[in-house]
């Protein structure tokens, strides 16, 4: 098969870390067959999907429905299994039947999973630290949030901006912080999703200095669009966390360019057009397709001289490449890696259009954008998936999972303390304490 790449670019395939596939459980919102379409018609050879279907993803029964389901994937997938309570006691045993990962919700959100108690999240990262394996933790304080909410509700707010207002910036900070602290005191890796605010830079930043594997995505909606934006597009700009004020986008750009951020995500939260578009601003689901846009709106932005087209490989493929245990196999384009790859036309112009979305919820507030930069083929260890713009439609079922080649590198061995050792080992703990009294 050939295609002719004359003044085209070829491109690693992107890698998402963030999408909602819906199946099971919505498949009037998104089906695997239709999502994985929309993402090899964005240039995307590699997605993670999150948990919070129906049922949600932290059975073993639950997990084995979503493999059946992704036998339909155009693309390779990754699956991240759901940490809370109710799986804190069997992650291993999701583990051993094919998650890749963790998704964690410390805050409230589509599907209305109750956010892990910080025991739970403590007890989870002390599993999986010493596994390697790196969990995904959308956080934003429930706390915070459920009582801004009230409080707006109460006052018969229903415009836009509530919304936003019930969802501050602080609620953020907070629960990313106290992720972090956990994790840096159990030596677990973590994962931010959805990175929106700029304040939070800062503990990021700090926390990365000091060793911590942490790694952050943000997605175009954070870098791209503001309140302004929400005055105009009402619900169906309406996601979580909310887009911000004006004053976030820059150091957002600025964090990628530093490291401090280190991928891009789409968050691919697909809800069907009735639901975002219902006049009362609490009633509209959050969340919005996004996997077959980003490429063509980050290219537009590389055309614009904001970034160069080597960190934009960074972001979508080398960064999560090697937080999800791919690197050298996924997210470059060299001997021995998989033939991932997009090759993109940096030259051709167009309007983004809610129309010709793959996506089963054909409703984007980026419908109407203009923009300059399309993959044009995709292909999917070796095989296209797109070519010539248009989606190879007998490649369903050709995507697989990654946790065949998955590997994490080794974790950092972390000194186990007094107190941990009291719990593992109470004897060596007694000495320890013993030898201390005599000193
Ligand atoms: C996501 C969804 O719809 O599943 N919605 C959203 O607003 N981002 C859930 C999530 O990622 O928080
Ligand atoms: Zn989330
Ligand atoms: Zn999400």
């Amino acid at each position: 098969e050939e295609v002719n790449a004359d003044g085209l670019y070829v491109l690693p395939g992107a890698i998402d870390s963030h999408v909602h596939f819906r199946d099971p459980g919505y498949p009037h919102k998104e089906t695997w067959k239709s999502g994985s379409a929309a993402a090899a018609c964005g240039g995307v050879t590699t997605v993670f999907d999150m948990p919070n279907t129906s049922p949600p993803t932290g059975t073993v029964e639950a997990l084995q429905m979503k493999l059946k389901a992704a036998e339909s994937s155009y693309v390779d997938f990754g699956i991240h299994a759901l940490f809370g309570d109710d799986t804190v006691d069997h992650l291993e045993a999701l583990l051993e039947a094919g998650a890749t990962s963790f998704k964690a919700f410390v805050g409230n959100t589509f599907g209305n999973l109750p956010a892990p108690t910080d025991g739970c999240l403590l007890e989870g990262f002390e599993k999986l630290a010493p596994l390697g394996i790196r969990t995904t933790v959308h956080a934003e304080n429930s706390s915070i949030m459920a009582r801004r909410t009230s409080h707006l509700k109460d006052s018969g707010r229903t415009d836009p901006l509530a919304h936003l207002a019930a969802r501050p910036a602080v609620a953020e900070i907070e629960a990313i912080g106290r992720v972090l602290t956990l994790a840096e005191w159990t030596g677990a890796r973590v994962h931010i999703a959805h990175h929106s605010a700029a304040d939070s830079l800062y503990v990021l930043r700090d926390a990365k200095r000091r060793g911590v594997d942490v790694t952050v995505e943000t997605c175009p909606q954070y870098m791209l669009l503001n309140t302004g934006d929400m005055l105009r597009l009402g619900g169906v700009l309406r996601v979580n966390p909310p887009v911000r004020e004006a004053r976030h986008n820059q150091p957002l750009w600025d964090a990628m360019m530093e490291g401090v951020i280190d991928m891009i995500a789409t968050d691919h939260a697909p809800h069907a057009p009735e639901e975002k578009t219902r006049p009362n601003i609490w009633e509209c689901d959050c969340g919005f397709p996004g996997v077959e846009t980003q490429m063509p709106l980050m290219l537009t932005e590389i055309n614009r001289g904001r970034a160069t087209i080597m960190d934009y490989v960074r972001w979508s493929a080398e960064a999560p490449a090697k937080a999800w245990g791919l690197w050298g196999v996924k997210g470059i384009v060299a001997p021995g890696a998989h033939a991932d790859i997009a090759i993109v036309d940096m030259d051709r112009r167009g309007v983004l259009s809610e129309n010709r979305l793959r996506s089963i919820s054909r409703i984007s507030p980026w419908h109407g954008r203009t923009v300059q930069g399309y993959p044009l083929h995709t292909i999917v260890r070796g095989r296209f998936v797109m070519r010539d713009g248009e989606l190879v439609e007998n490649a369903a079922g050709w995507g697989k999972s990654v946790k065949g080649v998955q590997r994490m590198p080794e974790p950092k061995v972390r000194h186990a303390d007094t107190f941990v050792k009291a719990i593992t080992d109470p004897e060596a703990a007694a000495r320890e304490a013993a030898a201390a009294a005599e000193e």
